[in-house]
């Protein structure tokens, strides 16, 4: 491996797939990062498989063992700074993270979201698509700042919501998109090619664009 490839550590809660998938990326060379430490909150996260499966440091710390978030995530960052980690995925983690994390990994902690933020950010975000009735859903890669899903946004991919979908066929779908958009945005960040302005996320050299729209139902 390359010793200039940017040190990733990931944060999971449960089965991994964005594990997977950027996981997946790095060893067909399409990411230029290393994963250097899995760290979950649950000891049966199936994340925590996939990463000894790749011979890569999985690490499970129970959030029952601390008094308070800050006490919890102080171990993180111990942990994350023990292993040279330079930017912090947040893949399914399950947990809200305090100032304690923020402040020791300032816009260098991403997260991925399965709804088109700044729509339906919290839990259940598919449910709160179609409950809504919207059209259009997605996922959104985002820097994590102090609130809810609402830093600012970094890559977005939008799928349509059809009128039989359940909670779980939407959810697979919306999951297609996270693997490709996930991957991608960490590629950008590891290239130096991510520049955070206010509330927006700047992609340098701009990537040119076919002229798309997307619309739901089709004409
Ligand atoms: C993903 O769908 C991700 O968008 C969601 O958890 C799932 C984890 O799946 N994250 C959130 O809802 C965060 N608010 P995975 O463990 O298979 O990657």
């Amino acid at each position: 491996m390359r010793g200039n490839d940017l040190n990733i550590g990931v944060l999971v809660s449960g089965s991994g797939t964005n594990l997977q998938a950027i996981i997946d990326s790095i060893e067909a060379g399409c990411v230029k990062a290393r994963i250097v430490c899995v760290i979950s909150n649950k000891a049966d996260a199936y994340a925590l498989e996939r990463a000894k499966q790749h011979k890569i440091p999985a690490i499970f710390i129970d959030h029952r063992d601390y008094n308070t978030r800050e006490a919890y995530d102080r171990v993180l960052v111990e942990k994350l700074t023990e292993h040279g980690v330079e930017l912090v995925v947040l893949a399914g983690y399950m947990r809200i993270i305090t100032d304690t994390l923020l402040d020791a990994y300032p816009m260098r902690i991403m997260n991925i979201h399965p709804a088109l933020l700044p729509a339906f950010p919290g839990l259940h975000a598919q449910r709160q698509a179609l409950q809504h009735g919207v059209k259009i859903s997605g996922c959104t890669v985002h820097f994590v700042d102090a609130g809810t899903d609402t830093g600012p946004i970094i890559v977005q991919a939008a799928v349509p919501v059809m009128d039989d979908d359940t909670e779980e066929t939407l959810s697979s779908r919306i999951q297609k998109e996270e693997h490709r958009v996930y991957p991608l945005a960490i590629h950008l960040y590891a290239e130096g090619r991510l520049r955070v302005e206010g509330r927006g996320v700047i992609v340098t050299p701009h990537i040119a664009h076919p002229e798309v729209s997307f619309q739901n139902p089709p004409a």
